[in-house]
């Protein structure tokens, strides 16, 4: 959540700033604030709404050559200018990525030396704690503070009388940092950064980091320096533009043949798929006697699908956890329940507790995430990259379909080391997948057909999705986008489920996907559609080509290219995110920045 940016050196600053925030946008943009150190002091500009109406505030604001700017996705307190960040306190001013859980004791402390804040934020009691504990040592303040405040932080803080120094420090949240012949920069990732530099780090949690014009330190809670550990990015900003498409989100729709054939290609050696790079866990997935899929959101889905996959494929079995649920109900995994978790970001802070959960039960850790570097690849014990690129829009597209390719590759993986399908087998699933980007072109190809049901019921104020076997993931997915960024209700069922209950909702008007892509259950499927149709419903099967549906029993046909089957989850995906790209578009909404959402979810 929100996006933090602050830079230190020879350039003048505020346009930095304002180009980092508006790389940041993705991550929060409910209020914006820059702050400026100039001769005459720091200068706060903040606004409410976008990093363009904060672009306009600052056009007369004063220029200088340290500064730090923030997107906000408010979680204490409105969406007002002063909730709005920089905060400043006496001669601290800062900007806050997380949640101080504890800022409401905090908060009484401080209001008994009499000090108390404007704001209804959390973020102002750092700035407070941090003034209090100021005596003309910046480092003895920031590390006394984060010494007493509980919960998650990335602040980057300014101090009037120390012009020629920022910092920071983090503990959950995300940060990165890097230094080039013009000044030293942080910023929450590393999209904001691309333009400044590929090398890299991320500053370790609880250590200082002190930037000055000539470069950056570290030192932790001891006084001890830290070295930090380089990385470098292998995304450039071309990879973050819209490259002539109206939104990012049509853009990571577009790419997802790609993104699809950089992450299985390289994983296919001697015909067969083979993961070196979940080598430190290979005898825990050998003798797995269960195990955990652990997401939030779109990436929970990808593994909900694989989960059907798996337990057929493997035999073995697997639960599904929500992280937000897994890390608080005492999960019964150990050494025997390797955990898979499943993150775009990498940074979801759910999905960094559940980790942290899993690992400290013992249970191995394989990650499938697409930032590289980020806080989850460190932690775990392996690592499969999805190599989406940059994913931008809010809703999730090109990284959901990845990951579902690398738990396709990581279940075939788990099938070789535990010899539950033969090696002929196995070559016949690495050839199929290899089919899955011309697949998802097809579908892609089909984007008028799709925008013409788009425009059909883009109008309905309810919409259902329904699906058996593989497509219940698919339909759950299909209803979390259009509920995403079209603000309508809607709602994914196993399409046998309906008649216990939800069909009550259906009345005429009322548009239900069926999603038809598993042969097994097919004909069933379509059954429950006509129940549908029967109550006045308007019904759209969804359905893979050549498969026959009876004349005169749906509203509107959408064909998926293919032969169904486990294949099936690429083509229908895009189908599904075209459909409520379109809607969305219909609606004449903001596709890629919906309200009340941020794209990295970093706080609980
Ligand atoms: C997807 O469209 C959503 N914006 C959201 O559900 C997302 O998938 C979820 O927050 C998980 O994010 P992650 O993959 O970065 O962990
Ligand atoms: N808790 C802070 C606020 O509400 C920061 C939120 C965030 O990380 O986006 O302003």
């Amino acid at each position: 959540m929100c996006g933090i940016i602050g830079y230190i050196g020879t350039k003048l600053v505020k346009d930095i700033l304002l180009d980092g925030l508006t790389r940041l946008e993705y991550r929060g943009y409910d209020s914006a604030g820059i702050a400026v150190l100039t001769p005459s002091g720091v200068e706060i500009t903040r606004t409410v709404g976008k990093v363009s109406a904060l672009k306009e505030a600052a056009t007369q604001a004063a220029d200088g050559h340290a500064g730090i700017g923030h997107t906000r996705w408010a979680t204490h307190g409105g969406v007002t200018v002063p909730n709005a960040h920089p905060h400043r306190c006496g001669r601290v001013t800062l900007v806050h990525n997380g949640i101080i859980e504890n800022f409401a004791l905090l908060r009484e402390r401080l209001a008994r030396s009499g000090r108390f804040p404007l704001s209804e934020t959390d973020t102002e009691i750092a700035a407070m704690l941090i003034d209090s504990l100021y005596d003309g040592d910046p480092a003895g303040a920031i590390l006394g503070a984060a010494r007493m405040i509980e919960g998650a932080f990335a602040l980057v803080v300014l101090f009037e009388d120390r012009p020629e120094r920022l910092y920071a420090i983090r503990r959950g949240s995300p940060l990165v940092a890097l230094s080039n012949e013009d000044g030293a920069y942080v910023a929450s990732d590393v999209t904001a950064l691309l333009d400044h530099g590929r090398d890299y780090f991320v500053p370790p949690e609880d250590v200082l980091l002190v930037a000055r014009r000539e470069g950056i330190q570290l030192t932790d809670q001891a006084g001890n320096a830290v070295r930090p550990q380089m990385l470098r990015a292998d995304w450039d900003y071309t990879a973050a533009q819209k490259a002539g498409y109206p939104h990012y989100m049509l853009k990571e729709i577009f790419e997802q043949p790609q993104a699809l054939t950089r992450t299985i290609l390289p994983r296919v050696r001697e015909g067969i798929i083979q993961l070196e790079e979940t080598a430190p866990v290979d005898d825990a997935l050998k003798g797995a006697r269960q195990l955990f899929i652990v997401a939030c959101g779109t990436a929970m889905h990808a593994g909900l699908a694989a989960k059907t996959l798996m337990e057929n494929m493997l035999r073995l079995p697997v639960e599904v956890d929500i992280a937000s649920e897994f890390r608080y109900r005492d999960p019964i995994a150990d050494a025997g329940t390797p955990v898979v978790l499943v993150s775009q970001s990498g940074e979801t802070a759910d999905t960094v507790a559940a980790l942290r959960l899993a690992r400290l039960k013992g249970a191995p850790v394989v990650a499938v995430v697409n930032v590289k570097g980020s806080t989850i690849a460190r932690e775990s014990d392996a690592v499969i990259y999805t190599h989406a690129g940059p994913e931008i829009a809010v809703a999730s597209t090109k990284a959901f379909t990845v990951q579902l390719a690398a738990l396709y590759m990581l279940t075939l993986h788990m099938a070789r080391l535990r010899g539950a399908l033969d090696q002929d087998r196995l070559r016949e699933h690495a050839q199929a997948l290899l089919t899955a980007p011309q697949l998802i072109q097809e579908a892609l190809d089909r984007e008028s057909q799709v925008r013409e049901v788009a425009d059909a019921v883009h109008r309905a104020t309810d919409m259902f999705y329904i699906g058996r076997g593989l497509d219940v993931a698919m339909a759950q997915e299909g209803s979390l986008k259009l509920k995403e960024i079209c603000y309508l209700h809607s709602e994914a069922y196993g399409a046998g489920e309906l008649k216990h209950g939800t069909i009550s909702l259906i009345e005429p008007g009322v548009p239900t996907f069926a999603l038809a892509t598993q042969r097994e259950v097919y004909p069933k499927t379509l059954s429950n559609m006509r129940e549908v149709r029967a109550r006045g419903g308007t019904v759209i099967p969804i359905v893979t080509d050549g498969w026959e549906v009876e004349p005169g029993s749906y509203d509107y046909l959408l064909r998926v290219p293919g032969e169904g089957g486990v294949l099936a989850v690429f083509p229908l995906a895009a189908i599904l995110q075209l459909l409520a790209y379109h809607c969305a578009v219909y609606r004449g909404l903001p596709v890629d920045q919906p309200r009340n959402l941020a794209k990295s979810v970093t706080v609980e």
